[in-house]
Order: C-alpha cells, then sequence, then structure tokens
C-alpha cells in the first residue's frame, strides 16, 4: 500500500519534472532547490516554489487533485512544485508541512486531513509570512491566506432533498460518513439532515450511521453490519463514491443491490459518473478538486493581488436521467 503510494507520487512528481524542463530555466534538479526559491525577487517575479503537502494519494479523487496542480503549474512560466504524501497520518503530515516551510517554498498548497492537528503548523508557516492556501478540508481559526473548497453543507443538503424525492417521503436510510474530524465529513452530515427535513418527512428514518473515514473497504465492512441488522434498507448515502462503492458490492454480495439506492459525492468522470452510468450509483455530486484554482491563486498572491479569505466552488448533480447529457448544474 504504502509502496503504491510512493510509486504514485514519484509519477507525479517525474511528470511534473518532465513538464518542467520543457520550460525554459528550469531542471528536474533546480525544481527541488530551495536556493531559487530565496534567492527570486518577492513580488512580481516570472518563477516560484509551491509546496503542496497533501494528507493522502489512496482515493482517485486527491490523486486527481494532484495532477490538477501539477498540470496548471506546468502551464506557467518556471513554476517549481515539491510535492508531499502524508498517507493519511495527520502527525507525518505536520512533519511535512514544517518541512516544506523549512526549505523556503514560496506558498503553501495544503489539503489537511484533520482539522485539529494541522490548525497549528498551518499558523506557523502562515505567521512567518508565507501564503498558504488551505484546498478541500479546512483548519480551525483563520491563520491561513486563503481556503478554496466545494461548499460542503450546499452538497449535503441537496443530497438530502434528492434523498427524500426519490424516496417519495418514505424509507431507510443509511449514512457512511466521512472522517468525522475532517471539516467535508461534518458538513456533509449536517447538510444532508437539513435537505431530508425529518421534521416534515416524517416517513423518513435514518437507521443506520457509521464513520468510514473516507474508505471503501471501511464502508463496505460497515454496510454489511447495517444490512445484518435492517432487512429493509431502501437507500445509501455515503459522503463520498468509494464509499457508495463500498455500500453497494456488500448489497450485492447480500443480493439486496436492486433494493437499494446509493448517493455518492465526487463525481470524478472515471469513478463515480461512470458508476452512475453503468446503474452502480443512482446519484453524485461534483467535489471539485480546486487544484487549478490553488495555483492561480498562488499566482495572484506573489504578483501582489490581495487574495479572497474564500474561495466557494461550484457542484453538479449526476443522476441516471440526466447522466448522458453531462449532469446539471446546481444553482
Ligand atoms: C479523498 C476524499 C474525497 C472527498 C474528499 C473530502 O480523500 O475522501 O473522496 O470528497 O476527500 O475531503
Amino acid at each position: 500500500m504504502a509502496l503504491t503510494k510512493d510509486v504514485l507520487a514519484c509519477a507525479l512528481a517525474l511528470a511534473f519534472a518532465l513538464g518542467c524542463s520543457r520550460s525554459k530555466e528550469s531542471t528536474p534538479s533546480e525544481a527541488h532547490s530551495s536556493e531559487a526559491a530565496k534567492d527570486a525577487p518577492k513580488a512580481k517575479r516570472d518563477g516560484f516554489t509551491i509546496g503542496l503537502s497533501q494528507c493522502n494519494l489512496g482515493e482517485p479523487w486527491r490523486v486527481q487533485m494532484n495532477a490538477d496542480i501539477t498540470e496548471a503549474a506546468r502551464k506557467l512560466p518556471n513554476v517549481r512544485l515539491v510535492a508531499k504524501d502524508a498517507q493519511n497520518d495527520s502527525l507525518r503530515q505536520r512533519a511535512q508541512v514544517e518541512e516544506l516551510a523549512n526549505q523556503g517554498v514560496d506558498v503553501l498548497i495544503v489539503s489537511p486531513k484533520e482539522a485539529a492537528p494541522l490548525t497549528k503548523p498551518v499558523a506557523e508557516v502562515f505567521q512567518k509570512g508565507i501564503p498558504v492556501i488551505v484546498l478541500d478540508r479546512e483548519v480551525e481559526g483563520d491563520q491561513f491566506t486563503s481556503f478554496i473548497g466545494g461548499d460542503n453543507q450546499r452538497i449535503g443538503r441537496e443530497a438530502g432533498k434528492w434523498a427524500a424525492k426519490a424516496l417519495g417521503g418514505k424509507g431507510e436510510i443509511v449514512e457512511l460518513e466521512g472522517l468525522m474530524t475532517s471539516t467535508p465529513g461534518q458538513d456533509r452530515h449536517s447538510g444532508f439532515a437539513e435537505g431530508l427535513a425529518l421534521g416534515s418527512n416524517p416517513g423518513l428514518k435514518i437507521v443506520f450511521t457509521a464513520d468510514m473515514q473516507w474508505l471503501e473497504p471501511n464502508a463496505r465492512r460497515e454496510m454489511e453490519s447495517a444490512l445484518a441488522a435492517h432487512p429493509g434498507i431502501s437507500l445509501v448515502y455515503a459522503h463520498n463514491d468509494p464509499g457508495a462503492h463500498g455500500a453497494y458490492l456488500a448489497a450485492k454480495a447480500a443480493g439486496r443491490e436492486g433494493k437499494i439506492k446509493f448517493v455518492g459525492i465526487d463525481a470524478l468522470p472515471h469513478e463515480g459518473v461512470q458508476y452512475v452510468k453503468s446503474g452502480i450509483l443512482d446519484a453524485t455530486f461534483t467535489y471539485p478538486t480546486g487544484g487549478a484554482e490553488a495555483v492561480q491563486l498562488a499566482k495572484d498572491i506573489l504578483d501582489g493581488k490581495a487574495p479572497p479569505k474564500r474561495i466557494t466552488l461550484g457542484t453538479r448533480i449526476y443522476t441516471r436521467d440526466n447522466v448522458e447529457r453531462g449532469g446539471e448544474e446546481i444553482r
């Protein structure tokens, strides 16, 4: 497992180094040189170093985020990227954030695993004067430059509204939560409750809830327990598509997948959207990676533009009815 992640991280680093070597001044070895970063002028520079602290590269969505960042950085002249993968370990991520700052990156992009343990290291980098862009999952407080991410509360709410409607106001629901010490898990949960509006939909009931920590194997295991305890499950809401897929596999193994609707979040073209097309999921919602936006913002900040504190990205819904048309934007 760790080996696979290292290989992935290397592949991304290599892909980036190759991209860099095509631009005029940078070579792969310079791409990791802290000296180059230190010597660069502070404003209006035509090149800079981005440090990227990624919480893990275990899910396709995170691999996509790194690819989006790599691609956006490659398009800018003489931008170097130093990427680290914390392999789903908050302590390791904390150390990597410190390491990147000590290497003298010009800007740090961080997608934290969990809010609380990453708050202090992120604040320390920010207080040193290095701009910090927090991406997708949040930290506590305001000691960072900007946050970029999807509106998880809203996505959860739309999922709840969709579920209530699809069930005609009556049915037993399983909720498989993302890591509840990460902000998307918390927001996708509270948004869903709001969207379901149990107060005015008394026929709906959440019969089973578990934290699958964003991981497909955990979701599958939790769903096995849910199936064993509840013979009448009619819908599964999982906080991401890997979770919804894990739940589907458990239901299929029990011969019950045909009676249950599966809803997920992420909607990668080759993952969630594909699941909807092939009839595995009933709905999924886009959760944009924000990778390209983060690189653009990094450049803007270093060009001296005042950064917004928060950039909220939009979403689309994909269902069996609209998937062939490319889904629908949620306004
Ligand atoms: C990947 C992931 C995505 C999810 C996001 C939330 O690690 O679990 O599936 O949408 O993180 O931060």
